[in-house]
């Protein structure tokens, strides 16, 4: 394949993870015979100081014209303390996702056997834990009405059927590639908008009879996925409970710093680590590139290049095994690699096997 890819590190440890997401890709394309052009793009704090805009229209027409947008992540705390200020780096991220119809949000949480201990649950409980959540991104509280004045404000989590059933629909088409086991997560009990969404559900569950499909309230759906986060297989949900159920699910697996994520839809596909900008450790070579090199594995997937993934799981699984880790999963007393050196050890692998 002939890729065109544009490249978006953004702010904060993004430039020095997208740099190893970059190598891990040229490596992969070396090894594989496949050709790859890469291009650079503003968006986030970078963007808003250099043009006043985070995500400027220059940006999105590249992305819309790439293959794949690889994304590392926006934010910087400068805009954190305001309240009132009018233009915020996530803005840029929000604008991405609509501009380019990015509906559907694959976030996987997957655990590694090496590093059970360091999840925040006992590790009995983790271990084979191997879930999808799928959350609906251009829509819901983030996207609808909104007001806010001095006294009143609000959000208006509006969905309408096509939104609902395309996003479903993934849902129900990746339950049938795994474990045939699709969990509908909701709060259909107290809001309309989610009664919909049961309601869509149920019909098209019977076009999917294999599927064990199964309805839970997002209260409900928190609590397990900590009491017992082998039980789910594919969650389908929202977009507002989608986002605070795969920041409960991200860290189970030890480190925020290993999760992937895609956002796909009527455009071009983005794949991005689901952590952010981490400011604080911007330029320290102490980031964990695992998360943006999953994601460049999960590019080659989208593409249906499974071998081409395959070794990128492989190698970063090795590197976990040989203890070529960065400081917040290395063992007590071992090496602290740094972003670069466990980069370096991957694209090595991968040039090797
Ligand atoms: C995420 C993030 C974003 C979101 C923020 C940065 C706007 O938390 O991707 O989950 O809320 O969607
Ligand atoms: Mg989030």
């Amino acid at each position: 394949m002939n890729f065109k890819i544009a490249v978006l590190p953004g702010d904060g440890i993004g430039p020095e993870i997208s740099k190893q997401g970059v190598d891990v890709m040229t490596a992969v394309c070396e090894k594989f015979g496949h050709t790859v052009n890469y291009e650079y793009a503003i968006c986030g704090a970078d963007a808003i100081d250099k043009v006043g805009n985070p995500f400027p229209h220059e940006t999105f027409e590249l992305c819309r014209q790439s293959d794949a947008v690889l994304f590392s992540a926006v934010g910087d705390p400068k805009f954190d303390q305001d309240p009132t200020a009018k233009v915020r780096p996530e803005q840029g991220l929000l604008a991405m996702r609509k501009q380019l119809g990015l509906y559907a949000n694959i976030r996987p949480v997957q655990t590694f056997k090496c590093l059970l201990h360091k999840s925040p649950l006992r590790a009995e409980l983790v271990e084979g834990a191997d879930f999808i959540c799928i959350r609906e991104l251009t829509g819901g509280m983030y996207f609808g009405e909104k007001y806010q004045d001095d006294e009143k404000a609000y959000d208006t989590n509006f969905y309408s059927r096509p939104e609902i059933e395309r996003i479903l629909k993934v849902g129900f088409e990746y339950a049938m590639k795994r474990r045939k086991h699709l969990t509908v997560v909701d709060k259909a009990n107290v809001l309309a908008s989610s009664r919909l969404w049961r309601q869509i559900a149920q019909e098209m569950a019977a076009s999917y009879p294999e599927v064990t499909t199964d309805y839970m309230y997002v209260d409900n759906a928190a609590m397990r996925m900590i009491q017992e986060p082998t039980f789910f297989d594919v969650l389908v949900t929202e977009n507002t409970f989608g986002d605070i159920l795969t920041d409960e699910g991200s860290c189970i697996s030890g480190s925020m710093g290993l999760l992937p994520s895609a956002s796909t839809g009527e455009s071009t596909p983005v794949f991005e680590p689901i952590h952010g900008s981490w400011p604080q450790a911007k330029g320290l070579n102490i980031a964990n590139p695992l998360a943006q090199i999953l994601s460049v594995a999960m590019l080659f997937e989208y593409f249906d290049l499974k071998k081409e993934g395959a070794l990128i799981r492989e190698a970063v699984e090795a590197s976990l095994d040989a203890c070529v880790r960065t400081p917040e999963i290395q063992v007590e007393g071992g090496k602290k690699y740094g972003t670069k050196e466990v980069g370096h050890w991957i694209v090595e692998y991968i040039r090797t096997h």
